[in-house]
């Protein structure tokens, strides 16, 4: 698609903008150069009164904090305004008042500098990520994104071309680490704190499943984990010792059940490369599980730094800079369609 009035197609630097959560991430990534700058403001310590993401807070803080940050990014970069050559931005999934605010600010840029804008899939931004490193993985790959909204595998054949191999039936990965958490009352956020207790656990302590690992498939469900948690938790003396242990044995009890899901999307699709991202990648004890596997079984495993695992600008520069490249990017904000099926419009209720 053109944008009638984009100055340039040819990409130079390409501002990206992530709010489509609770952190406001800014980056410039240029195709010829690489990454040349990014910031993240963290809204946690807000939310973290609240035991969860407010939304509506999340949406009023990014208004408070994208502008002075794409300022700070720009000065960062030694760029103005003037040199960006496209402006990228997350279009969901997400808030919806936290993605407007990003969406807003990137389109109205974009357009005050007749620029092409690029709405960006957040998951491909994760997914993407780890070509931010140094020797970049190439399709065809495999890849488990794990996060706090989603724990999937996606066979990788080329930029762009994704096939779903299994996904989240319940709780994402993410999102059993936080609620499981919670119910052992650790503070917000709850992933990376019990993620540090588990380090203070003693192994065989506790025992709990690995879900659906007893059937075929690649499907995850980790809700029922988080319910052995809690009978354990219940029933236990709730001394420090034992919320370690118990931690230890969760946490153990995920990573298992990620890399076995792993190994088959690798057997079953051929692969021998895996790309992990997402939230949850930024675990430890699951970094070095897969690249142990993969030492031993003889795969490739491609994790982004600590940083880009979790929500940043950086993946969403990174994954405008290659649509804009491939000369996909949006119209202006006015929109008709000289072709349109009528059976595609939804019904009224
Ligand atoms: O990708 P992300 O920043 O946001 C979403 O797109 O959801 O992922 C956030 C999730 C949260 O559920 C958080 O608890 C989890 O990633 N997380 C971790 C760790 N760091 C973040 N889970 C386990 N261990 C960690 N070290
Ligand atoms: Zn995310």
């Amino acid at each position: 698609m053109n944008q009638p009035f984009a100055k340039r197609v040819t990409p130079g630097p390409v501002l990206g903008v992530e709010t489509s959560c609770d952190e406001t991430g800014v980056a410039i990534f240029d195709p010829a150069r690489g990454l040349l700058a990014h910031s993240l403001y963290s809204q946690i310590r807000m939310h973290a009164d609240y035991g969860g993401v407010v939304p509506e807070l999340a949406s009023r803080d990014h208004v408070r904090k994208l502008i002075p940050l794409v300022r700070e990014t720009l000065a960062q970069a030694g760029l103005g305004v003037g040199d960006l050559g496209g402006v990228a931005y997350t279009a969901g999934p997400g808030l919806v008042g936290a993605l407007l605010v990003g969406a807003a600010v990137a389109r109205a840029l974009a357009w005050a500098l007749e620029l092409p804008a690029i709405g960006v899939h957040h998951m491909e931004g994760h997914l993407l990520a780890p070509l931010l490193e140094p020797a970049p993985p190439a399709p065809p790959f495999v890849a488990l994104l794990v996060s706090g909204g989603h724990s999937m595998l996606i066979e990788v054949s080329a930029i762009g071309r994704y096939r779903l191999l299994g996904d989240t039936l319940d709780d994402a990965a993410g999102e059993a680490f936080d609620k499981t958490a919670k119910l052992m009352e650790l503070p917000y956020p709850g992933g990376p704190a019990l993620a540090k207790l588990a380090e203070q656990g003693r192994a065989g302590a506790f025992r709990f499943s690995r879900p659906m690992t007893d059937r075929p498939g690649l499907d995850f469900s980790f809700s029922g984990l988080k319910t052995q948690v809690l009978l354990a938790w219940r029933a236990s003396d709730k001394t420090a010792q034992t919320k370690a242990d118990i931690a230890r044995a969760f946490e153990e009890a995920v990573v298992d059940t990620l890399a076995i899901k792993c190994r088959r999307a690798l057997a079953a699709t051929g692969a021998r490369t895996l790309v992990v991202a997402g939230g949850v990648g930024a675990n430890r004890h699951l970094r070095q599980q897969l690249a142990d596997t993969g030492a031993r079984e003889g795969f490739q495993v491609h994790f982004p730094r600590f940083e880009f695992c979790t929500d940043n600008g950086a993946m969403i520069a990174l994954a405008g800079a290659l649509r804009l490249q491939a000369g996909q990017f949006e119209t202006a904000a006015i929109k008709v369609q000289p072709r349109w099926a009528l059976e595609t419009l939804a019904p009224l209720a």
